[in-house]
């Protein structure tokens, strides 16, 4: 089923029925069909859809005030901040709307710092190949990917390609024309890649060495999906930068670009700036997911339950070799590799009303909102158990049939 509208551009496919309401782990379309959100709208809607709490501030600040402009402030920008650093070693903060702004502002920031410390030959940017930075001009171009770059040259140069995970290509690479290294500690659009901790930790060591700075994308694994506010906490390492955007706003567009103040000072008045960026709705929003994320039991209860699916996907893939491999991933992102193609699987997913989302490496994706509870996990792996017995029931048909027809 395909909800293509011949007055929206054609660069996605909307599958499924419509979708019209949301709740919790849940999303209804019209006709009240319940299904299973498994991707929160790729890593967004944090607290899952239509948190009564954010619902409430939204109203409340919807009658207050909407948009200042940067002009002028209301004082939740500071507040926003003040919680991120509480949490981070970041220091300052610049807002802005989305992820690939808020990659934008990081490197722009790194380029600027080199720039005013007088050494504008530092300009050049080191990141991996498969990375997902957003797509602008600089973020398509700092992920490198063909498909992604492909028909927008020129694009912006001063990106050099490593891979992920290899810490001596990361060593040569590093020249005394670079500026920073960004890195995602969890690739998510290129199939759920965790950078384990002697990576991250060398890559700090060499940036430090080499005088560069480092920059991490937490985008999509920031935001507590990994058990802790930033996936780079792990290692217990600390970026000079740090992006992030989707969970931020559980569903209200909001991005961020974090530094320490030494680093911060690459911008100055004027230098970098945002329409909309910290809009005191957007504000209001994050300000309210921050303190749900704070909370103290928070965190622990996401990850009791995050163990409970890790262990039914354990179970799920050892039941059905043909269909999956191994799961790999952190906290609440997730990648299943698929044997077979893995549209097969996440069509057989929205059979059975689990929604997933795919990425790289043939992987099917899981990033439910970090308030699913036991239940709907139990839910959701009796529902991707059945999926996956139909398509080794398949699978087995097909393969009987070429048998037969000797195919
Ligand atoms: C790691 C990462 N960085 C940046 C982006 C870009 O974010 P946005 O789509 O909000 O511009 C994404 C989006 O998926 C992402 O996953």
């Amino acid at each position: 089923m395909s909800n293509v509208s011949p007055h929206v551009f054609p660069t996605y496919d909307f599958s499924l029925p419509m979708f019209v309401r949301g709740e919790g782990a849940y999303v209804y379309t019209e006709e009240g069909n319940r299904y299973i959100d498994l991707t929160s709208g790729i890593g967004v809607t944090c607290m899952g859809h239509s948190h009564p709490a954010l619902v409430a501030t939204l109203q409340e600040q919807s009658t207050q005030l909407w948009h200042l402009s940067n002009l002028f402030t209301d004082g939740r920008q500071e507040r926003v901040a003040a919680r991120l650093c509480e949490h981070s070693h970041a220091e300052q903060v610049f807002f802005c709307n989305s992820g690939s702004e808020a990659i934008e502002a990081s490197i722009k920031l790194a380029r600027r710092y080199f720039q005013q410390r007088g050494q504008s030959e530092r300009y050049r940017i080191v990141a991996a190949r498969h990375s997902f930075h957003g797509r602008t001009m600089t973020a398509i171009a700092a992920s490198g990917q063909k498909k992604l770059t492909d028909g927008f040259a020129p694009l912006p140069s001063g990106f050099d390609h490593i891979t992920f995970g290899v810490l001596e290509e990361a060593d040569r690479a590093l020249t005394a024309h670079t500026a920073a290294v960004l890195i995602e500690p969890i690739q998510g659009e290129g199939g759920i890649h965790v950078a384990d901790d002697v990576y991250l930790q060398g890559l700090a060591t060499l940036c430090q060495q080499r005088g560069c700075l480092l920059i991490v994308d937490e985008v999509q694994c920031g935001m507590g999906r990994s058990g802790k506010l930033f996936a780079h906490q792990w290692s217990a390492i600390k970026p000079n930068i740090i992006a992030m955007a989707k969970g931020l706003g559980g569903g209200f567009p909001v991005g961020a670009c974090l530094a320490d103040k030494q680093t911060a000072q690459g911008f100055t008045k004027g230098s970098h700036g945002s329409t909309f960026g910290g809009n005191p709705l957007a504000m209001a929003v994050a300000d309210k997911v921050l303190e749900l994320l704070f909370a103290k039991d928070f965190l622990p209860t996401m990850m009791g339950n995050a163990k409970k699916l890790h262990d039914g996907l354990t179970q799920l893939c050892q039941t059905y070799p043909q269909i999956l491999h191994p799961w790999r991933g952190k906290g609440l992102m997730i990648g299943l590799p698929c044997v077979i193609g893995n549209h097969h699987v996440i069509e057989a997913f929205h059979q059975n009303n689990v929604l997933a989302v795919p990425a790289g490496c043939n992987v099917v994706r899981l990033l439910p909102p970090l308030t699913i509870t036991a239940e709907v996990i139990a839910e959701s792996l009796t529902a991707m158990d059945k999926a996956c017995a139909q398509l080794a029931r398949d699978n087995q048909h097909l393969k009987q049939s070429n048998k037969h027809s000797g195919a």
